[in-house]
């Protein structure tokens, strides 16, 4: 949710500004602006997206090898040119971008402005930009680096809320400073260069060294050097981090989205989530990151899934997972509404925070919540270096590679490969025997190639997708193990095609939803030849008799289905438990294709960003 990314060093700032923008613009996209020092401030800003900027920047260039630079997700303010960062203080001397909420900024504001501040934007981050240049005037002396960070962290510790910045002075040219709490921040460090940014993403092809800063951290750099203190003066605990990303990895390659590459690298990702992780001699899964003895995942008498939107959906099929293959009180809550609900949770509950990103604001706050209550808490996380990594009792990574894309993709099959692993370990702990186990682990290692089966009927898919791209709503519907299915296919459709979805049981049908049913209402019914299957026929046949149309996601070889449906896409057959792996794939694919068919921007959905890192 917003990107940053900062430059010093010997070239030219604005093009290597440009670049970092145009791969972090997956965490906002509304307005975007930059600033180069070279003997005095110079700054670029206006609505939409980088493209926008850059051609600012080419009519009126701007030079200067040290800068600063946004891409913005409106929280405070609309989206205007006045809003877009980088805010400037009071002096016009100061200019800062950030990301996150100062909550406490109307207060701040109105004393700010009883002093004689005055402002030109509506956003909270100009409120912040006014602080630091007061307390930078305000300490007086020389203009210092040292002077510089004291402003900072003068200000930082007036406002509740949550950051990451990047500041430079006029006065102090050969300096950046950068703080974070709440909202990511990355060091990179060069040769003869340094880097601020939101995400290594943004600087991969600049360095192979990075410090994943702290919250609390403050930064200040130069394009030789760095140093690193806390908000309250003291010596931060940095390391410095191998970058293990390439620029492969974050370039969209041949595909025409990074959407469409990312539902392509499923095979892959899932056989990254499995590797290493069953073992034949024990039939079991293995999940050292757990850092949990076989006695404490014995005495695990609960356990709660958290996460938001497809995380959350992962969760409730890891809910029935978990309760069918280890027999374990399961239950799901939103992370926003965890966050502030009081669950009566026994002590022996296990929390597990899942999270693509690492870093959603509502996901981290449940998980310091459980930790404050005495729960072992554990992450489900693909981001490595994120903070609920970082902050979880243990956990297990997802390995499935950046993901781009704003909507989700890749990392729900991982996140589900893990819970069905999960569900494995807990399940042999307690009652499932050792052929039991090893039946589950081969189905587990056949699905990267079942996925890949299903990658092939694309085109096909996309014909179908094409056929109903006149639909004014779509409902999904699935049961059991493939409710949270319909759920996530709805929201696929709904964020990247704008089109309005709604997930449910099949059966809640009769109770409200059919309604809603017309010839301009189709239906996407999952309907594999599960325990399920009739009582799924049985409700298309209701639909049916409505006139709604209906697509069927139903298993290779049933010849019924065809009869009932309007337009059938067929998956390889596998035990319940693993379909959803199995069926979401053309549901991904229908939403991509239909929202291309509509001219949408599949990789950066209106309204959205990849990453929430505020509330
Ligand atoms: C949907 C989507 C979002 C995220 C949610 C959680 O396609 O991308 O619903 O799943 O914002 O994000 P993470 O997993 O990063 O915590």
């Amino acid at each position: 949710m917003c990107g940053i990314i900062g430059y010093i060093g010997k070239s030219e700032a604005a093009p290597i500004l440009l670049e970092g923008l145009r791969r972090l613009e997956y965490r906002g996209y509304d307005s975007a602006g930059l600033a180069t020092l070279n003997g005095g401030l110079s700054i670029r800003k206006c609505k939409g997206r980088i493209a926008n900027l850059a051609e600012l920047i080419a009519r009126e260039p701007i030079c200067g090898s040290i800068g600063i630079s946004h891409t913005r997700w409106a929280t405070h303010g609309g989206v205007t040119d006045e809003n877009a960062h980088p805010h400037f203080d009071q002096s016009g001397k100061l200019v800062l971008v950030h990301n996150g909420v100062i909550e406490n900024y109307q207060t701040l504001k109105e004393a700010l402005a009883a002093e004689g501040h005055q402002f030109k934007s509506q956003t909270d981050t100009e409120v912040l930009a006014h602080l630091i240049g007061k307390h930078y005037d305000g300490i007086g002396g020389g203009a210092t680096r040292k002077r510089l960070v004291e402003a900072v962290r003068k200000a930082l510790k007036e406002v509740t809320g949550t950051y990451g910045i990047a500041v430079m002075h006029e006065d102090v040219p050969g300096v950046l400073v950068g703080a974070r709490r709440g909202s990511p921040l990355v060091l990179g460090i060069g040769k003869g260069e340094n880097f601020l940014a939101s995400d290594v993403s943004a600087i991969v092809g600049h360095t192979r060294e990075a410090v994943y800063l702290r919250d609390y951290d403050i930064v200040s750099l130069d394009g030789e050097d760095f140093e690193i203190s806390t908000l309250n003066g003291g010596a931060s605990g940095f390391e410095i981090s191998k970058v293990e990303l390439t620029e492969d990895d974050v370039s969209k390659g041949s595909y025409p989205h990074y959407m469409l590459k990312e539902i392509f690298e499923q095979p892959d990702s899932l056989a990254n989530a499995l590797r290493g992780r069953l073992s034949l001699e024990e039939s079991t899964a293995k999940l050292g990151g757990l850092n949990m003895t076989p006695t404490e995942l014995r005495n695990i008498e609960r356990i709660v899934l958290t996460g938001c939107g497809t995380a959350c959906h992962a969760a409730m099929a890891g809910e029935y997972l978990l309760e069918s293959l280890a027999h374990l009180p399961t239950e799901v809550e939103f992370a926003s509404e965890f966050r502030y609900r009081n669950m009566p949770m026994n002590k022996d509950t296990v929390v597990f925070a899942i999270s693509q990103s690492g870093e959603t604001a509502d996901t981290l706050a449940a998980l310091r919540e459980s930790q404050r209550k005495g729960h072992r808490t554990l992450g489900i996380c693909n981001n490595v270096a994120s903070t609920i990594a970082r902050e979880s009792d243990g956990g297990v990574y997802m390995h499935a590679g950046p993901e781009i894309g704003v909507a989700a993709t890749k990392s729900f099959t991982s996140q589900v490969t893990i819970l069905t692993l999960l569900g494995l370990l807990l399940g042999r702990i307690r009652h499932l025997s050792t052929s039991e186990g090893i039946q589950i682990m081969e189905e587990l290692q056949a699905i990267p190639e079942k996925v890949r089966s299903i990658l092939k009927q694309s085109d096909y898919i996309k014909t179908i997708a094409e056929k109903y791209s006149y639909a004014k709503a779509m409902m999904f519907l699935g049961r059991q193990f493939n409710y949270p299915v319909a759920m996530e296919g709805a929201l696929k459709m709904k964020e990247i095609s704008y089109l309005h979805a709604e997930g449910h049981p099949s059966a809640e049908l009769k109770h409200g939803v059919i309604a809603l049913i017309s010839p301009e209402v189709p239906s996407v019914f999952i309907a594999p030849d599960d325990s399920v299957y009739d009582k799924n026929i049985s409700n298309i046949e209701e639909v049916k008799a409505r006139k709604g149309p209906v697509i069927a996601i139903g298993t290779e070889g049933d010849t019924k289905l065809a009869k009932v449906a309007d337009d059938v896409i067929y998956i390889p057959r596998c035990p319940d438990y693993l379909s959803p792996l199995l069926t979401v794939i053309p549901l991904q694919l229908f939403a991509y294709h239909l929202a291309v068919k509509l001219g949408c921007d599949v990789d950066k959905p209106r309204n959205l960003a990849k990453s929430v890192t505020v509330e």
